[in-house]
């Protein structure tokens, strides 16, 4: 190591050790959209009445004429109230001196550029609306969308919220299976897709899996096709069913009445994993989600008229709906999207695109960033990133390395850092920093944000003290709340609101300090975080029983350095079948193909029997004890004991 990093080391451990804050600059401070502490108390003390601020900066057809009604679980936000998402996005800033400004910066990953101004995107997405009502979508039918990161899809979006379809975006990454999966849940009509998409100059062949899928899905009427990567594939058009998204919108006028929406219309379904089953969709309605995203949007990130905003997540996941789409633009703010990977043609490519767009408002995952750390501090150091005003994180808790390295060469130490804790289900952000107030503390999501009640409590009900873990819940109703899982509100009920009565449960563990700064210690129940993808391990494991050489799966998520966790899955297969490399290799590429490559396991590995009690669940804990090389835990409730330290044994010599 050099003399360098070793005093950047030093001075790491250092600051760590401190257990320092953070308090913002007073030149941040000062021009901060909110500065003054009192908000909090505000929103407390009439929460309601803050929501109604907020939602007073939106456009509404018709008022509402109640706030809130909450009969435990079941919600509703902003009763009677009829209004438009893509109203609210981008016409309504067309009337303004936002007309020319742009609403959508895009960078391909070759290296192509588009700038859509709101003007532009009004119109794009009036053609587009006209398109979908042509194949005869109509308000409240599903529409699929099947995209990589490229201006189409913002369109898609906003022009299925402008005609009142809700959109399922599915990300690009998933398998032709799980694509079906979702389309058949949400019985979607179109399906809305490209030619491919690149990814580290690959293409990623999203028509071809689109075909596979919809070998088994009735409900789709027709398939729009973008033209994206072009002659590098092969498309199969089918006639009567495949049309090309240019062909479609080439006589389209780009005029379209928006359909008025009740508040409580359905927005978009998002699926996302759950514990077991199929995966859930969660289900946002648009008057609340709307108010929410954008209160927490502006608030959050401190936006300014003329900022440029990036958030590197793909809209395949709640991030991009939130914050790269609906929040942003409803602020009538510059939001950028780039379609590639973050070290295509090379490890600075993110810095490359901060300089370029002279990037104010930089937000990714923990996952980017301690890749960012292991590619060295020589690739941000290359780049001008002094537009660079607040930096943000999100998907998983940041480790303090991380935040510090982030801070320190990212934010030049001059940037507050906001951690933001949600989930899919919340819809906004929930817990983080205002950037004006809070002195941020490295590892922490620190407070939530005005108006949101959290509490950390323990197997009982009762709130653990300062300092001691617990599960964190939600005490009071927020207004971008999911409503239930699409077509099964029972599940909706048993998963997020039998445990605690009246509570939201979160499935996360967390602790709150003499401050009451909260700390998210990651899932309590079984799905893993992947490089920031909410994965289960049920699923994985399905997929993995699913091929016909394995007997019993077990799949948990193992501690990883730079994905946070990595998948590990223990086999059991059916007699007479032998462990091999090879059948270790068909089984990963298997979870492929039944998942996508997010859910690839890392590890797999065969044992002849899995840990169980007595009532024959496996006792997952202690795999996890098992690969992360701990010492076992409570072994008392096992059916054979011998079978976790024989496993242990084999686990440490194959290793
Ligand atoms: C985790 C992503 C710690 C958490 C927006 C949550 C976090 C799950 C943070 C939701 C954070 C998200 N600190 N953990 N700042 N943000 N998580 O639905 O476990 O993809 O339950 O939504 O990610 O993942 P989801």
């Amino acid at each position: 190591m050099s003399d360098k990093t070793d005093a950047a080391q030093e001075k790491l451990v250092a600051l760590l050790k401190e257990g320092r804050s953070f308090p913002p600059s007073d030149e941040f401070r000062r021009q901060a959209n909110v500065s003054d502490p009192e908000i909090y108390d505000r929103a407390r003390q009439d929460p309601e009445g803050f929501w109604v601020e907020e939602a007073k900066r939106l456009d509404w057809f018709e008022g509402w004429n109640k706030v809130v009604e909450w009969n435990v679980p079941w919600v509703k936000w902003f009763i009677g109230g009829k209004l438009n998402a893509t109203c609210n996005c981008v016409d309504r800033h067309v009337k303004t001196s936002r007309r020319t400004k742009p609403a959508i910066l895009w960078e391909g990953e070759p290296g192509d550029q588009r700038v859509l101004t709101f003007e532009d995107l009004q119109k794009e997405v009036n053609r587009f609306a006209n398109a979908l009502k042509s194949l005869g979508v109509k308000k409240g039918d599903r529409v699929a969308i099947y995209l990589g990161m490229v201006p189409e899809l913002a369109i898609a979006m906003l022009a299925c919220a402008k005609v009142g379809a809700p959109h399922s975006i599915v990300f690009g990454g998933f398998s032709a299976d799980s694509l079906r999966e979702r389309i058949n849940d949400a019985q979607a009509k179109v399906v809305i897709t490209g030619d491919g998409a690149w990814r580290r100059g690959n293409v990623v062949p999203l028509k071809a899996n689109v075909d596979e899928a919809l070998t088994g899905t009735p409900s789709i009427e027709k398939v729009v096709v973008v033209e994206r990567v072009g002659k590098v594939t092969q498309v199969d058009m089918q006639p009567g069913r495949d049309i090309w998204w240019h062909d479609l919108v080439a006589n389209a006028s780009d005029q379209c009445d928006a359909e008025p929406m009740d508040s409580e219309d359905i927005l978009y379904i998002l699926y996302t994993s759950g514990t077991t089953g199929k995966p859930k969709g969660v289900v946002h309605t648009t008057g609340g989600y709307l108010v929410g995203t954008t209160a927490t949007h502006r608030m959050i990130f401190d936006i300014k008229e003329d900022d440029v905003y990036w958030c590197t997540a793909d809209i395949g996941w709640v991030t991009g709906h939130s914050y790269i789409i609906y929040g942003p633009l409803a602020n009538g703010c510059t939001t950028l999207m780039y379609e590639g990977s973050p070290d295509y043609p090379d490890r600075g490519r993110f810095w490359d695109i901060v300089q370029k767009y002279k990037v104010n408002i930089f937000y990714t995952a923990p996952t980017a960033i301690r890749a960012f750390m292991r590619w060295g501090t020589e690739w941000p150091a290359k780049y001008d990133l002094s537009s660079l005003r607040v930096i943000g994180s999100v998907g998983e808790p940041i480790n303090p390395e991380a935040w510090i390295w982030y801070h320190q060469n990212i934010g030049r130490e001059r940037c507050p850092i906001v951690d933001t804790w949600w989930q899919t289900e919340t819809g906004m952000i929930l817990i983080s920093p205002l950037p004006g107030i809070t002195a941020t503390k490295p590892g922490s999501a620190t407070q939530p944000f005005p108006g949101i009640e959290a509490e950390v409590l323990d197997d009982r009900g009762q709130p653990v003290g300062p300092g001691a873990g617990g599960y964190l819940v939600l005490t009071r109703p927020w207004p971008a709340m999911f409503r239930t899982i699409y077509g099964d509100p029972d599940r909706f009920v048993r998963t997020y609101w039998s445990r605690y009565p009246s509570k939201y449960f979160t499935g996360d563990g967390a602790k709150v300090d003499e401050d009451g700064y909260f700390w998210l210690l990651g899932r309590v129940d079984d799905v893993m975080n992947v490089a920031g993808h909410r994965i289960s391990t049920y699923e994985v494991e399905s997929a993995l029983v699913d091929h016909p050489a394995v007997a019993e799966a077990a799949v948990i998520g193992k501690t990883h350095e730079l994905k946070g966790q990595g998948i590990a899955g223990f086999v059991t297969l059916k007699e007479g079948i032998d462990p091999s490399d090879e059948l270790k290799n068909e089984l990963k590429q298997h979870v492929v193909k039944k998942i996508g490559p997010i859910a690839r396991p890392d590890d797999i590995f065969f044992t002849a029997e899995l840990p169980k009690t007595r009532s024959a669940k496996i006792m997952r804990r202690l795999l996890r004890d098992i690969a992360e090389g701990r010492v076992l835990g409570d072994t008392t409730t096992l059916a054979d004991p011998a079978v976790t330290a024989r496993l242990k044994r084999q686990y440490e010599e194959e290793g």
